[in-house]
């Protein structure tokens, strides 16, 4: 069926019962929504999405078949657990307040890159500037990089901390071999560079570090480095492995042309119609956090909508498959790991996200809808889970209906085997979580009854929506 054609087609789905009795408790009412981000194109949505791949991010296409349903132009939409900035930026795109918020120092850096980004005009600028100091400086910093190649890891030069803004010679850092190794020795010197002089707390730094980060690995030659694909960072193991076997030696390539092409390919389209905010911290105190930033700003305080999917049971390592992105922004990837709460057995991710939603509530509407998208991970390296399976009902029952929750229903999102995280792993890591059911609840009963009347409405999945490409 053509593309057209299938949007304007009104959702329903009539549950078939007996599926229905297999796949949940018979208390659980299921949500007649069709999954009809799965028929969308791959890059469907806003073109600042693919700025750089995460691990367990949900597709545009998710994030927009519930803001089209649930929120209107100017109100609040909210992920607690924003990761690559999914849902803000989706929500940004459609003319609503979209607020991220996340843990992982990464994750907020792609979320504040997206949703207060810089002007095609600012990141140019930058670049342009940023290209004529290397120009002066550059042989500095070769000269450091070789030295650095000479004799790399531990024991070797040292270089200025990321974002310190020092000169090539105030080295304080060892950098880790693999990273030497993966790079050609003058991208090698372009990146020690770029690390030392770009701010995070800047604007429109934090736009073209995010860029950066999509463009460090990669296997074509859009990538500074060759030494492994795009989707995560491989064990470093592997690289000094691969390095050795295959006498890898990477092409050159300049870190300004290959920013500036990214640049290109990010701003294929408009700046969302509105500016978001990014937060970094605990999803459990996120509500606050939130209502303080949306009032600092003088927006409406309370969100109408959260889409958000929660750390999945210990499947991520957020910090470790993204070391060598961690060591461009200078953070420790053990840190991040150690801050995360991805590693939690069932009982303590209950608990976990109880207090995410109690937490949650200082910053919703009275008819806030709440939209949780739970993985069912069945294994974990292999082994059975115990309570895996089923945690959408888990949470519904031990976190959400004591933190006071309506539930609207559960909406099955079937992950065809092989599609998702089995394509970053390997079928035989076994690390596969199945089904996401879509768990929608109401802050009140004023939120479910907004829930059910909204789920029947049919979401227009032309994009960009005629409406907005006027702006
Ligand atoms: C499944 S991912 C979300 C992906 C997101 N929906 C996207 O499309 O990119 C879960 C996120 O939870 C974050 N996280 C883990 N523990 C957290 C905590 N205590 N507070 C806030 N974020 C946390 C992780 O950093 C990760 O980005």
């Amino acid at each position: 069926m053509p593309r057209a054609q299938r949007a304007s087609t009104p959702l329903s789905i009539a549950p078939n019962a007996a599926q229905l009795d297999l796949e949940l408790p018979a208390e659980l009412p299921r949500l007649a929504i069709a999954p009809e981000w799965k028929d969308q194109q791959r890059l469907w949505g806003h073109s600042f999405h693919p700025m750089c791949s995460y691990l367990a991010s949900f597709p545009a296409a998710l994030a927009h078949a519930f803001i089209a349903r649930w929120s209107r132009p100017g109100d609040v939409v909210l992920d607690p657990f924003s990761g690559r900035g999914t849902t803000p930026l989706q929500a940004c795109a459609e003319g609503r307040i979209g607020v991220g918020n996340d843990l992982n120092p990464f994750a907020y850096l792609l979320s504040s890159a997206k949703v207060e980004p810089a002007t095609p005009a600012e990141a140019r600028t930058r670049l342009t500037a940023l290209r004529l100091r290397w120009a002066s400086e550059g042989a500095a910093w070769l000269a450091l990089s070789l030295r650095l190649l000479a004799a790399p890891g531990p024991g070797g030069a040292l270089v200025p901390a990321a974002g310190s803004l020092a000169s090539p010679v105030d080295g304080v850092e060892p950098v880790p071999l693999e990273v030497a190794l993966a790079f050609h020795p003058r991208t090698f010197a372009q990146l020690l560079f770029v690390r030392t002089v770009l701010r995070l707390d800047d604007r429109v730094d934090r736009f073209l570090a995010a860029g950066l980060t999509g463009i460090l690995h990669g296997k074509s030659a859009s990538y500074l480095s060759e030494v492994m694909p795009n989707t995560f960072s491989m064990a470093r193991g592997y690289v000094r492995d691969f390095v050795a076997r295959t006498d890898f030696h990477s092409p050159e390539r300049d870190v300004f042309g290959c920013l500036d092409r990214k640049l290109t390919r990010l701003y294929r389209q408009p700046l969302p119609a509105s500016t978001g905010i990014a937060l970094l911290g605990d999803a459990r105190d996120a509500g606050v956090r939130t209502r303080t930033a949306l009032r600092a700003r003088g927006l409406p305080d309370r969100a109408r909508l959260v889409v958000t999917s929660p750390p999945y049971l210990r499947v991520v390592k957020y910090g470790y498959y993204n070391w060598m992105r961690a060591w461009l922004l200078g953070e420790d990837p053990a840190a991040i790991d150690a801050a995360l709460d991805d590693a939690h057995h069932r009982t303590a991710y209950l608990q976990f996200m109880r207090e995410v939603l109690d937490g949650l509530r200082p910053a919703l509407a009275d008819d806030a809808v709440v939209v949780l998208v739970v993985g069912d991970v069945e294994r974990d390296r292999g082994r059975h889970l115990i309570g895996g399976v089923g945690l959408a009902e888990k949470v519904w029952a031990e976190a959400a209906l004591p933190a006071g929750y309506r539930l609207a229903g559960v909406a099955l999102d079937d992950v065809a085997a092989g599609r998702k995280m089995t394509k970053l792993w390997g079928d035989e890591a076994g690390r596969a979580t199945k089904l996401d059911r879509i768990l929608v609840l109401g802050a009140t009963e004023a939120g479910r009854r907004r829930a059910l009347s909204g789920a029947a409405l049919p979401v227009d999945w032309d994009w960009p929506p005629r409406r907005l490409r006027a702006l």
